[in-house]
């Protein structure tokens, strides 16, 4: 058995309600003067008001303007703003966007030097601030990741700042918290989530702790979203959800995700296509050609979720899980194809070069896929 590390947050809280334990995991960090990161959909949803209801005093800082898919010019703006406050701890209140957001102004609080100058891996010893991290997405995981994805304008590209010190030291996880997220958001995150799951379970880096975290996460998301999808009041498939996404989340936190990201990356850089669409989108067309490489993970994924009969064969079963997987996204109203996101077909082969610069991810895909079978891939997503 090959030696491996298992990254997550400091502490997890988990469970209906479990917000309440804000005030007391603050003053256990001593954040007396802090800032609250989040955004408008989330503020104008009154969870802004509900948190800030839980708390003896008022935030030094509310910054409530995130926008999705933030660029790193934004952290910028935001990190003088904070800076000023002079503040001692940062709660992220959000989808991923507001987290990621909140986990680069807790680390770069006291970083002298040009945020751009962070993207890649370990460029970060250590984060500035305590950090305590509320999704109210089911959703990104990235309560319990070491990476903060921001869009780099020069490049137009989506980039990740990957280090330890970005994993919060508290996540809780709240599934009420998910409960007014619009639906094309509950679709896209939740999809992005069964992804984190499906494309840790088959990287190469898979352990058997991200396996049995990516099971049950597969399990869950793939019978729950539907349901939260078509009633965003149903409160155990937002549960179900919320359980999901975090343990998905700690499947790719540590096993980390393949192609599916790495063709998504350049679709949400240059075409501004949401992180959840972008993976949703090009989910069945790289899985599709993953399959060969990663047959028998997709084997035992076919025969965990129920959609394959015990007289087939293997190649059935991985064919009916393509199936299943398309119908998934058909059923959350996730579009087919490129073409109807605008995108033009003459681009496909930039987008192809793009994506082939992911290596980060690449390389933890079962099939190792050269910039051909990338434009390939994107042709048939067409
Ligand atoms: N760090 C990681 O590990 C990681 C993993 C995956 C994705 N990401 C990043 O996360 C971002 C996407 O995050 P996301 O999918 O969670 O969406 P998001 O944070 O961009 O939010 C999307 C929209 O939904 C609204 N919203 C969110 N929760 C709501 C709620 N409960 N009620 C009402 N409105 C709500 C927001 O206001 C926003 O307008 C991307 O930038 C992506 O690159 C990060
Ligand atoms: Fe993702």
């Amino acid at each position: 058995m090959n030696i491996s590390e298992f990254k997550t947050a400091g502490k997890l809280i988990t469970g209906l309600g479990a917000v309440k334990a804000l005030p007391s995991e603050m003053s256990r960090l001593s954040i007396h003067a802090f800032a609250i990161v989040t955004d408008k959909g989330v503020s104008s949803s009154g969870l802004l008001e509900h948190i800030k209801q839980l708390l003896p005093n008022n935030a030094v800082i509310v910054i409530d303007d995130i926008p999705p898919e933030p660029e790193i010019t934004v952290i910028e703006e935001k990190l003088q703003l904070l800076r000023q406050k002079k503040v001692d701890g940062v709660i992220a209140l959000g989808g991923g966007s507001a987290i990621d957001s909140a986990k680069i102004l807790a680390a770069a609080y006291d970083y002298p030097g040009n945020l751009s100058s962070l993207f890649g891996e370990n460029t970060l010893e250590k984060r500035a601030l305590p950090l305590i991290a509320i999704p109210t997405t089911a959703g990104t995981g990235s309560e319990v990741t070491n990476i903060a994805i921001l869009c780099d304008p020069e490049t137009q590209m989506k980039k990740g700042i990957v280090s330890h010190c970005l994993l919060p030291d508290v996540a809780i996880v709240a599934p009420e918290m998910t409960k007014t997220c619009p639906k094309t958001i509950t679709a896209a995150s939740g999809i992005d989530a069964f992804v984190h799951a499906l494309e840790a379970y088959v990287s190469v880096n898979a352990t058997p702790i991200t396996d049995a975290l990516a099971e049950k996460a597969l399990t869950l998301i793939f019978k729950a979203l539907p349901h939260a999808y078509n009633n965003g009041e149903n409160l155990s498939a937002r549960e179900d959800m919320a359980t999901g996404s975090l343990m998905a989340g700690l499947a790719f936190g540590n096993a980390g995700v393949g192609a599916v990201h790495a063709l998504a990356y350049p679709l949400g850089g240059r075409f501004h296509l949401s992180h959840g669409m972008s993976n949703a989108v090009m989910l069945p067309h790289v899985m599709k050609v993953n399959a060969p490489f990663c047959s028998e993970k997709l084997y035992c994924v076919a025969k965990l979720l129920n959609v394959c009969e015990s007289h087939h064969t293997k190649d059935e079963a991985v064919q009916l899980l393509l199936t299943a997987i398309e119908r998934l996204c058909r059923n959350v109203d996730i579009p087919q194809s490129l073409k109807h996101f605008d995108i033009p077909e003459d681009c496909l082969s930039e987008l192809a070069i793009e994506a082939s610069k992911v290596t980060r991810l690449l390389r933890n895909n079962p099939k190792q896929l050269s910039v051909e079978e990338i434009e390939d891939i994107y042709r048939h997503a067409f």
